[in-house]
């Protein structure tokens, strides 16, 4: 029968395991991801079926920088884009920016993300679990780490369009919209209601924005 301090014991252990959570260390060489056996998680490509072509990839490639204001488009090229990438434990992503383009408020829950600006003038910044912002100007050739599971945003402030690269410690670093998670889940409404002091109107003018099919 276990006593209470080895369950407080195997309590503390299961919390250092977590803690130390991450893209698990290589035991091949490589492992292409076989996207047609199960997807991002599946198994390596034949070796013998692997070729130079699979440690390429040529998704971020085109300019994709739109001249309208207040938009972006962002690229990511993780395992399930680019499975070379499997068992290597990172990722990047292109975003383009037209002046005042926003990427939204947002988390990666797998993944701390070094933002690096290529062209443009970005103000990029995350707030911490005491809801402290941490925000700078960045020009181009300049870079902030953004830690991991913290929300965060990306704006070009600049006159003309901007582009950044961001790399993560994860193939997968995963991507959680604050808008889309609040109104465009199923939360129900007094829940948000109340979580956000808002009245259920206010909530269902909100869903409008984010879940306009529902
Ligand atoms: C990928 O997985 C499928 C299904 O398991 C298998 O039939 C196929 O041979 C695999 N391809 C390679 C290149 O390993
Ligand atoms: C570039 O943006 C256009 C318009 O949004 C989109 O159709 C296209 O797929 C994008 N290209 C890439 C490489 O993301
Ligand atoms: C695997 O995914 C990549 C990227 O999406 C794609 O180019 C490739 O054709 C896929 N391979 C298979 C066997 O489905
Ligand atoms: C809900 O809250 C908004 C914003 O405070 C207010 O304008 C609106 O009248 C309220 N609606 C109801 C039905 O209480």
């Amino acid at each position: 029968m276990a006593s209470g301090s080895a369950i407080i014991s195997f309590f503390l252990l299961s919390l250092a395991l977590v803690a130390n959570a991450a893209d698990p260390d290589p035991v091949l060489d490589f492992c292409v991801a076989n996207n047609s056996s199960s997807g991002s998680s599946g198994s390596c490509r034949n070796p013998s079926a692997v070729t130079g072509q699979d440690f390429v990839s040529e998704i971020l490639r085109n300019i994709n920088n739109t001249q309208a204001p207040n938009t972006f488009n962002a690229i990511l090229a993780s395992v399930s884009t680019f499975p070379g990438l499997n068992t290597m434990g990172l990722s990047i992503a292109r975003a383009d920016f037209g002046v005042g383009g926003v990427v939204p408020t947002h988390v990666h829950p797998r993944a701390s993300e070094l933002i690096y600006v290529a062209e443009g003038t970005i103000s990029a910044g995350f707030v911490d679990t005491n809801n402290v912002l941490f925000a700078r100007t960045l020009q181009r050739g300049d870079m902030i780490i953004i830690p991991r599971g913290l929300l965060h945003y990306q704006y070009n402030v600049g006159s003309e369009p901007a582009t950044t690269f961001a790399v993560f410690n994860s193939q997968e670093p995963g991507l959680q919209l604050l808008g889309p998670s609040l109104f465009g889940s199923e939360i129900p409404t007094p829940v948000l209601a109340s979580s956000l002091s808002l009245n259920e109107s206010t909530i269902a003018a909100l869903r409008g924005i984010y879940a306009p099919s529902s």
